[in-house]
């Protein structure tokens, strides 16, 4: 999740498109860049790092930039293809360096399109996917830009958000939209586009937001939106009325709130180009330097710590149970401590949203002593962690802000259900079934979006639950980890004491604490082990428990035996705890929420631990 901004007016574009980016570096920043068209040519600079390291390099008041600019595109990066650094920073530029480019989401099809044009002679200097896109436009190049890029978009599969301008046609700033956001502000002056209002807001209240597959063809104030068959498409303006430090949020009062309802796409992006549903197969690309590798161990060990761990326990079920592949979940703060027995026909797996966490990397440098494969799912690209690892597959999220882990979450056990069909594959599942896992975590998104039309109902049930101190979250099989998983968001964000314990272990010692007075959340869709969750749900009503039940939607039953029902899709035994962590996500946000809890920043809590 990058952050775009382009400017065309009568202002000078540098002061504008450098304030947009400060304010969209909550959506990543492992480097920037910026092009304007000046009148000695177009100016373009670089730096690693935050948008301070750029304004270091840039003397606004020496030439070419004394002259001013009316036109320009800037970009603040969060890698997804490519190391951050100076090379990779956006905005990026064909042969001649006359077409730039901005680009937030991912090329799906950038390595054919980039073999294509290296046989035309077209010369390549960074290793991300967005410079396809100007070296496309330049082969396309008819004298009119906007042509051209409605041919080349046509050409391209997969999701961006671009702003574009071209040197030999300076009254003229293109923005295109598939997948990834943009909105264009409206001022006296001149015309603001960028990757969130954030970036406008201080100049405009008067917005158009881009649909997919719309080109905005831009000359200071006027502009024209096209579709991709290049006709005109009609655009009202509409007014925002968020403030500026809600507008990073986009209205959401909290970045977790934002995050939660961020999962439909973030989920989408973590899927993005990876499923062949034909083959029943996966292309994780990160993987394929080890393909063979992967193909002959025979026992997986997987290291994570918090809500890592949760998908990791989520994964340890999806690929015993279908890809029949040994797999066991540790610590990896205590990995090191435990001695494990390994040997050469195991592979380590970590999972990490940072990249950084101490102890995960810990877990890899005691592996990699022991001779092991290593392989990472990493939120972060480039990060301490990425780069330990012998290989790995990137969540593809965007930057996660609030401490309190969701958004990567539900994306570590999408990517695991992936490595399952891909170890399974490579071993004895059949091509139907690996269709069906495909295309089932394809349906995700959608019924992500239906539960989070629940959202004010979980609220409510937030609200009458809000007086008590101790909560117990239960599950069994896939959704075991998943009660772990409830009762720790709970805790972090509340403060509140909540354990998540497997259904079956109540009665081995916990039910003991079980009164009117400690809830129960029940996670319970109608599985292969939804008649035992219900006896347990039986037996703690006879002691008296309130409990609130995550159930598949239809199940009207379970209102004999539940206080409170929240309904989630039924989808794939394996992937419903991919839709029941929602729910649960929304419980602890909205309890928190109400108690006037500090949500996104929880007490004594870090968002990276790089300490062991
Ligand atoms: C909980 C949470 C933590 C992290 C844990 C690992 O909401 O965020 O439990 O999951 O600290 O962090 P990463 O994934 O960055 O290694």
């Amino acid at each position: 999740m990058c952050g775009i901004v382009g400017y065309i007016g009568k202002n000078n574009a540098l002061p504008i498109l450098m304030d947009g980016l400060k304010r969209l570096e909550y959506r990543g920043y492992d480097s920037a860049g910026v092009a304007v068209k000046t009148d000695q040519g177009v100016f373009a600079v670089k730096a690693v790092g935050k948008i301070v390291e750029l304004e270091k390099k840039i003397t606004p008041l020496t030439p070419p930039l004394s002259g001013g600019s009316n036109l320009g595109i800037a970009h603040t990066r969060w890698a997804t293809h490519g190391a951050p650094s100076e090379v990779n920073a956006h905005p990026h530029c064909d042969c001649q360096r006359k077409i730039w480019l901005a680009h937030n989401g991912i090329i799906e099809n950038y390595q054919e399109l980039k073999a294509l044009l290296i046989k035309k002679g077209h010369k390549f200097v960074s290793e991300t996917d967005t410079e396809v896109v100007a070296h496309l436009l330049e082969d396309l190049y008819d004298g009119n830009l906007t042509n051209t890029l409605i041919k080349a978009l046509r050409l391209l599969k997969g999701a961006y958000g671009l702003v574009i301008f071209h040197a030999a046609e300076p009254t003229k700033l293109l923005a295109a939209k598939c997948g990834s956001p943009l909105v264009i502000g409206l001022t006296e002056d001149g015309t603001i586009v960028a990757s969130d209002v954030s970036a406008i807001i201080r100049y405009t209240k008067q917005v158009i937001y881009l649909d997919d597959n719309e080109v905005a063809e831009i000359s200071g104030h006027d502009f024209k939106i096209y579709n991709l068959q290049s006709e005109t498409v009609a655009k009202q303006a509409k007014t925002i009325d968020w403030d500026i430090e809600a507008s990073e949020k986009a209205g959401f009062p909290h970045f977790m709130l934002k995050e939660i309802f961020d999962q439909p796409n973030s989920l989408a992006n973590s899927l993005r180009g990876r499923i062949i549903l034909s083959d029943g197969k996966v292309k994780l690309g990160g993987l394929d330097i080890v393909a063979e590798k992967v193909r002959a161990i025979e026992k997986l060990v997987i290291a994570a710590c918090g809500t890592a761990r949760h998908a990791g326990l989520i994964g340890e079920y999806m690929i015993e149970e279908y890809a029949g592949l040994s797999t066991e979940v540790d610590y990896a703060s205590e990995f090191r401590y435990r001695q494990p027995v390994l040997d050469k026909k195991t592979a380590l797996l970590v999972i990490s949203q940072s990249g950084e966490t101490a102890d995960t990397l810990a877990a890899v440098q005691e592996a990699k002593g022991k001779g092991l494969l290593t392989l990472g799912i990493v939120n972060v690209v480039g990060s301490s962690i990425a780069r330990a690892t012998d290989a790995g597959v990137y969540n593809h999220i965007g930057p996660e802000i609030s401490v309190a882990s969701t958004k990567a979450f539900t994306s570590q056990a999408a990517i695991l259900a992936l490595l399952t069909v891909m170890l399974g594959r490579q071993r004895q599942m059949s091509l139907v079934m690996g269709e069906r896992i495909c295309r089932e975590l394809l349906a995700l998104p959608e019924k992500m979006r239906e539960i989070l039309k629940t959202s004010e109902q979980i609220k409510k049930i937030a609200e009458k639950y809000s007086k008590f101190a101790h909560f117990a979250y239960l599950g069994r099989k896939y959704n075991q980890p998943l009660a772990f998983e409830g009762a720790l968001k709970l805790k972090e964000i509340s403060y509140l004491h909540a354990e998540g314990f497997a259904s079956g272990e109540m009665k081995h010692g916990p039910i003991a604490m079980i009164d009117g007075n400690f809830p129960v959340v029940m996670i319970a869709p109608q599985d292969s082990v939804y008649e035992k969750n219900y006896s347990n749900m039986q037996e703690l009503k006879a002691r008296g428990a309130k409990i609130i039940a995550i159930t598949t939607a239809g199940n009207e039953k379970i209102k004999e035996a539940a206080d409170d029902v929240i309904y989630i899709p039924k989808t794939l035994e394996m992937l419903t705890p991919i839709l029941a962590a929602m729910p649960l996500q929304l419980f602890a946000y909205h309890l928190a929420a109400l108690s006037g809890r500090d949500v996104d920043k929880p007490r004594n809590l870090a968002k990276s631990v790089t300490v062991e």
